[in-house]
């Protein structure tokens, strides 16, 4: 600790803090306008100007220093502040009682108030610009622009998509969008970083503006009349008046502003943050105090709710008659279902019925799904989607390492020294993780591999790109592994003291040498070696993988092939160290942590082991099923053998994401009993004999986990829409018609049960997890979490990792002479999976309305397609007629199917085949036939979607290029010379 004389008090202060932080934390009152913690010293503002030993300094751009005296207030600190803060107010109109952005939180409304500014010194200088409204979700406006930079910052350094610029040496300089495009044809992806930190009005959410504040849905003409009266009484008012019509207004505000924490309701990053609603509107998503983001959000987290008021929205129950659906009541419907259930199981037995889990429900909603199967049904036919994507990893680590997680959080991603991304499209798929290791590449020197058969954004950043063959990760892996133990690279020490197996693991790598993995996997031995010599290198790394590794007829074994890379270099146990599968689903681990598998009760208990058993017979108070039920690959399979005859699903459009989706859908239309529980009348609806409306995420309390284990509470933002019920409410009705006597009133009774019932979560419950508390299981009992896994022993009863030998099988679906071309798939940053959510909100729609296949440069001009060319692919499954789209992300022979589209879904053309271990379907092994029609229409993609912008990388806001303008001079000091000008970037 460091001591530091703040206005003569004595503050202790961490060596390298921030001044400013100490004086915020002391509580001093010092104006700082461009400074946001999560963004470090951005310098343009210069009204955080403190004077230490006689010259001025920016508080924001100095690290405490043992022995330092501040004065915050004295005359010169004062004046130099004031001076800057005139400056900023020549560039914005204080017309807050008519603007939307006056609701207390105005960083620049605040700073008048505090610096008790009652006069325009500098008048005010409109900028000669016009408003820019072409983003579907938010608007530019120069006039207010205080150009604070904040946003380039969070553009440019934070979310790292490199967008926005200000043209400093421009005499009448903005924020520019790719250099200056409108905002709507750049290549902003509409993530809302920029939004979400702009410190007043100038970049604002249009679902806020016309409704945030009580006079500003008025007219144009109204409001402009009312902002000249403001600006013609303020010479002789002062604005300290005119603030105090404006705060009462705000105040007024206060009472029907409603901001509830949620958590996001799409991917497994676990983005949380606030809510603003009006009623039932939304005005707006205000991120800021997330463990897992922060500041960050993606477009879906931060405008992707259109879903919610969306008029499609079930509403009532609907039950099938006579082929046709009718409008039924609660009690009829819930009453059908536990009479046909009842009878099913009683003329075919408890395991003729199967339950289908949500990982987009909560973590209570998903015990309770399990608990209804096997202790009022009495099955454990019960699973969830990640047997779609995760179970391959989750095997991988339990084989290897003990826990089925990620091993680490998203900070240990961040400050690894290298990170290696396998079969994963982290920029689309999982945007907000993809920010912190764009960040740390691009500032702070981290490494980046990426190995994927697209070229995607990380690919175009990283340092070795590789483009294996398909289906070969497992070799490369598994070379590189061999080739770093036969050469003395492996972490030895790490090896003796850590891992088991060693002898056996070494044998079985033998067939990987580096001649056998080129021929087979394309890549070059030298490239090989490179990406060996890169990992021993690295201090420290960390491996992110995802669909492209698990979504393979050897998901499991390339997934343990991660596991076993990182455990000989000694990639456990440390920050940034570890394996991180990284999660699809906003719920998807929360869903098989709380029992959503055939095998497994709550925390990974085998459903067989008798202690567990009797543990949760004792706590059911029932005889449970001791023998592992079907997983939904093989429910599928039984409904055609006619031993499935009823299933009960939640939240899934099973119909179209499962893998051969001819071939599930025609096991659908066989079964004697079919309920499905959904937001949407969504295409698996189609085959229900009973349709039960739940409610959306914004609509319920409970609980998700996202992909770094981390357990996060989300509360009602909204009453569930009229006619509809929160899913726990409908598992619990059903369960109690078929006699169950349950009586929970809250899920955090439920939870309460799961933690009863299961040591994982043992010391989970909802004070622990109140507001943006988070837990990162497995949690004690004392309410200690595990951020980073294993620091002291790994999973296994003697402390010791595994190292578990693999060897290679190869592709299932291979191309042939017929079908010959591969096509992968996968998700597109703008949807979530189908679509189904997504395309309910009008921007993402405009942006990114349809599915389409990716097509290569070379390909397309052997076929003689163009971009919005009608093609039909056939796989040995089935068909869809999609567009194409001509793009050098993809090479030869592969094509790239997005799967946002419940018309043409991928899924007609994908396989039945499966990893042997999981019976995850192996999505990424297709072979299609192109045929292309004699049709050509406009580019799937239009020419206002982000992937046709141009983005302008800088270093940051580049504030150095204002002070070099010549009317810039720092203020309090006329030319300038006490002025230390920059100590500290970040
Ligand atoms: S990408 Fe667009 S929305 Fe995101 S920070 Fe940049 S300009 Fe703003
Ligand atoms: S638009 Fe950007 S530069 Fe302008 S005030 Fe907002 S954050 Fe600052
Ligand atoms: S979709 Fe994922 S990355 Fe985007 S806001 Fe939601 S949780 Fe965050
Ligand atoms: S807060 Fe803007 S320069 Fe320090």
């Amino acid at each position: 600790m460091v001591k530091v004389n703040l206005d003569g008090v004595v503050c202790e202060a961490q060596p390298d803090e921030l001044l400013i932080d100490l004086i915020n934390r002391a509580g001093a009152s010092v104006p700082h306008v461009c400074y946001h913690p999560q963004l470090g010293p951005v310098q343009t503002c210069d009204t955080c100007m403190v004077e230490e030993n006689g010259r001025l300094i920016r508080a924001c751009a100095t690290k405490v220093a043992d022995g330092m005296t501040v004065s915050t207030k004295s005359a010169k600190a004062s004046a130099a502040q004031v001076e800057a803060f005139d400056r900023i107010l020549s560039n914005h109109l204080l017309y807050c009682t008519v603007c939307d952005n006056n609701n207390g939180n105005c960083t620049v409304h605040n700073t008048t108030k505090l610096l008790a500014i009652e006069h325009q010194r500098i008048p005010f200088r409109s900028k000669p610009y016009e408003i820019d409204n072409t983003n579907p979700f938010y608007r530019y406006d120069p006039d207010q622009c205080i150009l604070c930079g904040r946003c380039v910052e969070a553009c440019q350094n934070v979310e790292v998509n490199e967008t926005l610029s200000i043209n400093w040496e421009d005499p009448n300089p903005r924020v520019l969008w790719d250099g200056g495009s409108a905002i709507g044809e750049s290549s902003c992806v509409s993530c809302g970083h920029c939004v979400t930190v702009c410190p007043c009005n100038a970049l604002m959410e249009k679902s806020m503006l016309g409704h945030a504040g009580f006079l500003t849905s008025l007219k144009k003409s109204a409001l402009s009349g009312m902002i000249e009266v403001v600006k013609g009484v303020e010479p002789e008012t002062g604005y300290g008046s005119i603030l105090q019509v404006s705060e009462a207004e705000e105040a007024m505000r206060e009472h029907r502003i409603r901001k509830t924490k949620t958590v996001c309701t799409y991917c497994g990053v676990g983005c949380s943050f606030d809510v603003w609603t009006k009623d039932r509107h939304i005005l707006k998503i205000a991120p800021e105090h997330g463990p897992a983001n922060g500041i960050s959000t993606c477009i879906k987290g931060k405008f992707g709710w259109g879903h919610i008021n969306n008029q499609d929205r079930l509403t009532t129950p609907l039950i099938r008659e006579d082929g046709k659906f009718r409008e039924a009541s609660w009690k009829e419907a819930i009453g059908l279902v536990a009479r046909r259930l009842s009878e099913i199981k009683a003329k075919d037995g408890a395991d003729s019925v199967a339950f289908i889990s949500s990982s987009k429900c909560t973590n209570e909603e998903s015990y309770l799904m399990q608990k209804l199967a096997r202790a009022v049904i009495g099955t454990n036919n019960v699973d969830n989607c990640s047997r779609y994507c995760q179970s391959p990893a989750t095997v991988g680590l339990f084989r290897t390492v003990g826990y089925g997680g990620d091993s680490g959080s998203i900070s240990d991603m961040e400050k690894a020294d290298l990170v290696l991304i396998v079969g994963s499209n982290t920029a689309e798929s999982h945007p907000v993780i993809a920010t912190r290791v764009k960040s740390s590449h691009k500032l702070d020197g981290q490494k980046l591999i990426v190995s994927d058969l697209r070229e995607n954004e990380m690919a175009r950043r990283a340092d070795l790109f590789l483009h294996p063959n398909p289906g070969t990760d497992l070799i490369w892996l598994s070379a590189v592994s061999r080739y770093l133990l036969d050469n003395g690279l492996a972490h030895t020490k790490f090896l003796d003291q850590w891992v088991n197996g060693l002898d056996q693991y070494r044998k079985s790598l033998e067939p990987f040498t580096l001649e056998a993995a080129e021929r087979l996997t394309g890549l070059s031995e030298r490239t090989i070696r490179t990406v060996a010599h890169m990992i021993a290198e690295a201090k420290s790394t960390c491996i992110l993988w995802a669909m492209g590794v698990t979504q393979q007829s050897q998901g499991s074994d390339t997934s343990t092939a991660i596991s076993n890379l990182l455990l000989i270099t000694g990639n456990y146990m440390r920050p940034g160290t570890g394996s991180y599968p990284l999660r699809g689903h906003n719920n998807v681990q929360g869903a098989s942590d709380h029992g959503s598998m055939p095998n497994m009760l709550p925390g990974y208990q085998l459903v067989d082991d008798p202690e567990v058993l009797q543990r949760f017979e004792t706590g059911w108070k029932v005889k449970l099923p001791p023998t592992k039920g079907l997983d939904n690959h093989q429910m599928v399979e039984a409904i055609h053998e006619g031993k499935l005859k009823a299933m009960y699903l939640i939240g899934e459009e099973m119909s179209i994401v499962d893998s051969n989706a001819n071939y599930v859908g025609a096991a659908f239309e066989k079964l004697d009993f079919f309920v499905v529980q959904d937001i949407f009348f969504s295409n698996t609806c189609r085959y229900a004999d009973v349709v039960l409306p739940g409610a959306p995420s914004l609509e319920k309390e409970g609980t998700f986990t996202s992909t770094e284990r981390r357990i996060q509470r989300l509360y009602q933002v909204l009453e569930p829409l009229l006619g509809c019920q929160p899913d726990w409410k409908i598992i619990q009705d059903v369960a109690n018609q078929l006699g169950a006597g349950w009586n929970y009133r809250h899920p955090s009774e439920i939870m309460d049960e799961i933690a009863s019932l299961t040591p994982m979560f043992a010391g989970v419950n909802y004070e622990r997890l109140a507001g943006y508390k988070s837990l990162q299981w497995p949690v004690a009992a004392d309410g200690t979490d595990e951020p980073l896994l294993y620091t002291k022993r790994f999973a296994f009863p003697d402390g010791k990792a595994r190292l578990f030998p693999v060897s290679w099988i190869g592709p299932t679906d291979q191309p042939n002479a017929e079908f010959d071309l591969h096509l992968n798939n996968g998700r597109l940053l703008e949807h979530f999976h189908e679509g189904n959510l997504t395309y309910r909100t009008e921007g993402i729609r405009e942006k990114t309305p349809d599915t389409f296949v990716e097509v290569s440069p070379e390909l397309a001009e052997e076929r003689g397609i163009q971009s919005g060319t009608w093609v039909q692919l056939i796989s040995r499954y089935g068909k869809v007629r999609v567009r194409a789209l001509v793009t050098d992300r993809v090479h030869g022979t592969e094509l790239y199917m997005p799967m946002n589209s419940v018309e043409s879904p991928v899924n007609r053309l994908t396989s039945s085949h499966t990893d042997p271990v999981t019976n995850t379907p192996a999505y990424k092994e297709a072979s299609v036939h192109l045929k292309v029609l004699n049709e050509v229409g406009d580019s799937p993609l239009p020419r206002i979607n982000p992937r046709f912008g141009h983005p302008t990388p800088q270093g940051g806001v580049e504030v150095e290029r204002k002070w070099k303008r010549a009317d810039y001079s720092p203020p309090g000091n006329g030319n300038g010379s006490g002025l230390v000008q920059l100590q500290t970037k970040k």
